[in-house]
């Protein structure tokens, strides 16, 4: 099937609902394109495990604070539509920010507990952002399944909640960060770094390495992890500032007293002009580069 470019939220809505009637599983994979290889990623699972693939395409003002980078950040509708139609995505959706919110737009959608820890504390309605437009998208591409990447961990886990607390008739499937082949994890905004820039943001990645290693090692006290991984963030020339090195819980994103299997090591930092974030899933995720 030849990709079908979707503008108008109605008619994406009235598609979807005539596959459901005709009992077809739909895959949706929302995002705010630039693809990259982990965006692509998601699309071949769900190519894999639906029978319709449905993607979108939105940068969404709603989840950028003042002074972030919704003005710059990076778009490439048409390199955007030849990926996705090679990566056999049927549909893809681009809404027009003034047919997702318009001028009387007056409900939003928002988590608690989970959104005050790590990015939430920095981006103060980021997530009420990211909820209140993946509940819609959610609306209206009527998805089986949705996709998202393991890179933006705590967004998952928020969505995942969000899915639960509200009864949305979806399946949440995360998938595992996809990296450079030095280890810096795929993300649109890798482009904004100079060569010299992207060096130092493989520190985080490094730092990663470094948690592993010790996790081998056997040590269990998060804070010998904490100042292990500031240490090399801050050797790295580029870097502006650590926004947090968090050890928490891989549910709960709650702090713990003990890495064990099923912690999340989480890390958000300046490098340059790109603010960037990086986890380890200690024992269930691999830091491992394909060969
Ligand atoms: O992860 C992203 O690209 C965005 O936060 C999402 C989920 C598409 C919502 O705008």
């Amino acid at each position: 099937m030849a990709l079908k470019v979707i503008h108008d939220p109605h008619e994406l809505q009235a598609y979807t609902l005539s596959l459901f009637r005709e009992g077809k599983t739909v895959g949706f994979v929302p995002t705010m394109g630039y693809l990259h290889e982990g965006h692509l990623s998601l699309f071949r699972c769900a190519r894999r495990e639906n029978d319709v693939v449905v993607a979108s395409i939105f940068v969404n003002p709603t989840q950028f604070g003042p002074g972030e980078d919704f003005e710059r950040y990076p778009r490439d509708p048409q390199g955007d539509k030849e990926k996705a139609e090679s990566e056999g995505v049927d549909v893809l959706f681009m809404p027009r920010a003034e047919d997702l919110y318009p001028l009387d737009f007056q409900t939003f959608v928002e988590v608690e507990r989970l959104t005050r820890g790590l990015c939430g504390a920095f981006r103060p309605g980021h997530f009420r952002g990211v909820t209140t437009v993946v509940t819609k998208l959610l609306m209206l591409a009527f998805p089986t399944r949705a996709y998202f990447g393991r890179k933006d961990f705590q967004q998952w886990r928020v969505i995942e909640q969000m899915v639960r607390d509200l009864h949305l008739p979806v399946e949440i499937v995360s998938c595992p960060i996809v990296r450079e082949p030095d280890g810096l994890a795929m993300s649109s905004r890798n482009v904004y770094l100079s060569p010299e820039e992207r060096q130092s943001a493989l520190s985080l990645y490094r730092s990663l390495r470094k948690a592993e290693a010790l996790f081998r090692e056997g040590e269990t006290r998060p804070q010998v992890y904490e100042q292990a991984i500031r240490t090399i963030l801050e050797s790295a020339p580029h870097l502006k500032k650590i926004d947090y090195i968090a050890i928490v819980d891989g549910l709960t994103l709650e702090p713990v007293d003990r890495v064990e299997r099923g912690t999340l090591i989480a890390l958000a930092a300046h490098v340059g002009p790109a603010r960037l974030i990086d986890n380890w899933w200690v024992g269930v995720d691999s830091l491992d580069l394909p060969s």
